[in-house]
């Protein structure tokens, strides 16, 4: 299989390129490096030490023999570079990860939130307009994520795919299938709110077959492949905006910082290891949804089905697995890269937030 992979420098991208590749797919990334600028914006790294995109594809050629392709497109902005290589490298699926991903970037003032908006929205839409163009049967699998739906529920199990309602006309009661109620909790999330109605309109009018991966907070950093060699480690974030909790409680601990807990410590959240996330990208691309049906299926969550995925074949790595231990360990090892002044959250949401933020420990949650 041909597979585009749309923000494959990132956090999962990455991974899920060199998974694809390793299993004999021929595999191309789109990355924009906008991530790594982000960085540069934020006077943060990774924890690990990321290398330049062209070394991490030379050294994957060097360890497996595989070829992967890079294009620097904007994807949102560059739309006849997007529209040309679909139509030239002619892939059968793509997957889309580019995406501005952080809930408190998204927030901190009105230029990341008109960057978050613009970004995520025009990438989306372009994506589904370039393959239309394209003329092309093409697969897209994107990620998205549970926060959509705020972090309570109505006390049943999110359904995958739609939710069926019922709703009172003059002439009785009648039967309708809606997304499940949306409920974001930042700018970010409501990106990834309209993702789903963009998805929901282009399957509709142009029978684009689409698979939405509705994901938990990702952790861990290795995968099988880029275990393989240290020119190929993944990303780590730790920072306030990027990184995300249960990574960020692994290095705190390692480096002996006190966790920074949110709110009374009570709130519950689903999680999934990198190497499940990259799993399950390639149990989507298997089995893509026929033209004009409906597909999206939930990984992981507070309350919600995923028969679908483990009916695939998918055997989660739980938490009891031993890979916090890797995690830690990877913690430790580059312990000496950690700025330890970058740990807390600065984004406060709102100026009652901000305001109620100057008290310690009261910072928000990512993702
Ligand atoms: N990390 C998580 O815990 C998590 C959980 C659920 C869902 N997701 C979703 O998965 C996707 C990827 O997340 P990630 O953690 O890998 O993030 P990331 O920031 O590490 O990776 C995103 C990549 O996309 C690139 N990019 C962003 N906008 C682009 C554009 N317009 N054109 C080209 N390239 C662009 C960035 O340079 C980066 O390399 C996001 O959509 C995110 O919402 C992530």
């Amino acid at each position: 299989m041909r597979v585009l992979i749309l923000g494959g420098d990132g956090f999962c991208g990455w991974p899920t390129a060199l998974h694809l590749s390793a299993r004999g797919h021929d595999v191309a990334i789109v990355d924009n490096l906008s991530r790594r600028r982000i960085d540069g914006e934020l006077g943060v790294q990774s924890l690990t030490p990321v290398r330049d995109i062209h070394e991490r594809i030379a050294a994957w050629k060097e360890v497996s023999g595989h070829e992967i392709g890079f294009h620097d497109i904007t994807v949102g902005k560059d739309y006849d570079a997007l529209l040309d290589l679909l139509k030239t490298w002619r892939p059968d699926s793509v997957v889309h990860f580019a995406e501005q991903r952080a809930a408190p970037y998204s927030m901190k003032s009105a230029r990341h939130k008109r960057y978050t908006v613009d970004n995520n929205l025009n990438a989306t839409n372009d994506v589904l307009a370039a393959i239309v163009d394209s003329g092309l049967d093409i697969h897209l699998a994107h990620l998205g994520t549970m926060g959509v739906y705020g972090y309570g529920t109505a006390g049943a199990a999110i359904p995958e795919g739609y939710l069926t309602v019922k709703i009172e006309t003059p002439d009785g009661w009648v039967e309708r299938e809606i997304l499940y109620p949306a409920n974001p909790g930042s700018i970010y999330h409501m990106t990834k709110t309209q993702d789903a109605l963009l998805f929901q309109f282009y399957a509709k009018n142009d029978h684009l077959r689409i698979t939405d991966l509705h994901q938990g907070i990702v952790w861990g950093t290795q995968t099988e492949e880029t275990r393989k060699d240290e020119r190929l480690i993944n990303r780590f974030d730790y920072d306030g905006d990027y990184g995300t909790v249960l990574n960020r409680f692994l290095m705190q601990s390692a480096v002996g910082y006190p966790l920074t807990v949110h709110g009374a410590g009570g709130q519950t959240r689903a999680f999934i290891h990198i190497q499940d996330t990259v799993r399950c990208v390639e149990l989507a691309l298997a089995h893509p949804p026929e033209r004009g049906d409906r597909a999206e299926a939930d990984e992981n969550d507070l309350v919600v089905e995923n028969k679908c995925l483990l009916d695939y074949g998918l055997n989660p790595i739980r938490l009891a697995d031993g890979l916090l231990m890797e995690v830690a360990e990877i913690a430790r090892a580059y312990a000496d890269r950690a700025d330890l002044s970058k740990i807390p959250c600065h984004s406060h949401w709102n100026a009652e937030r901000a305001a109620a933020a100057s008290a310690p420990g009261k910072a928000v949650a990512a993702e």
